[in-house]
């Protein structure tokens, strides 16, 4: 009896190894060869550089930039760049009035490169964007070695302050849609400012009101 017992428990135990041998074989073939789930990430197609492209349209972005945040941003300008009125030219051109200006001619004394040179046009709000989202796509060959900025904001809170800086173009009209809200805010305040001296306005006339409608 006792030794049927034991030959049983025998059994038993052989068999749970077994059982387990078989779980952590099985699962470490087949949790290792999952054949959907890749060992790397795939990248966006757009991701890494260049993929500075914004939602909001740039003259959104332009109509609700600041220019305070504009300086602060061109901290990482200014060790090639002066950009005061007759400031010296350095790595980089000086960038006083710069917007406006033929792209890659402006400052007497620097040394263009033909990259820059030949790209033609002047600097509007559209170009000094591309510019500074990827200085080498906009002009290939240029000699700014400078990466870009890859934050839509950024670039055009520095847009505005540069054009502060002795240029002063209109900014262009913002679109109407999406970020209705920043883009008509100056223009509301205006609005709203104005408000209480029509309707102060609007009481004095309201006797004369009936006198129209007898009309
Ligand atoms: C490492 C130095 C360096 C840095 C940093 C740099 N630039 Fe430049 N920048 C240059 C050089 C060099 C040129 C001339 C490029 C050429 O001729 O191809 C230039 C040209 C320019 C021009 C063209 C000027 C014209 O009259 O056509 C603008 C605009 C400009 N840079 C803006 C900026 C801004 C804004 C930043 C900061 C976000 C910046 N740069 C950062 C070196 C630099």
């Amino acid at each position: 009896m006792d030794n049927r017992n034991n030959t049983i428990a025998g059994w038993v135990l052989f068999a749970g190894i077994c059982a387990l041998g078989l779980t952590i074989g099985s699962g470490m073939l087949f949790a290792s060869h999952d054949p959907h789930k890749p060992g790397y990430p795939i990248e966006d197609a757009e991701g890494g550089e260049g993929g500075g492209a914004s939602a909001v349209p740039l003259p959104n972005l332009l109509a609700a930039a600041d220019v305070a945040k504009g300086e602060a941003v061109f901290a990482k300008c200014a060790a090639c760049h002066t950009i005061n009125q007759g400031g010296a030219n350095g790595i980089g051109p000086n960038l006083y009035a710069t917007m406006g200006e033929p792209i890659g001619q402006g400052k007497a004394g620097f040394a263009f490169s033909d990259a820059l040179k030949n790209v033609g046009g002047t600097w509007d709000f559209e170009k000094m964007d591309h510019w500074l989202t990827s200085p080498r796509k906009f002009a290939n060959g240029t000699k700014m070695s400078f990466a870009g900025l890859s934050n839509p904001e950024d670039r055009a809170n520095l847009i505005v302050y540069l054009n502060a800086q002795g240029s002063n173009l209109p900014l262009p009209a913002a679109e109407a849609a999406p970020a209705t809200d920043a883009a008509a805010a100056p223009a509301a305040g205006a609005g709203k400012a104005a408000a209480p001296a029509e309707a102060a306005k609007g009481a004095e006339g309201a006797p004369a009101a009936p006198a129209e409608a007898k009309k």
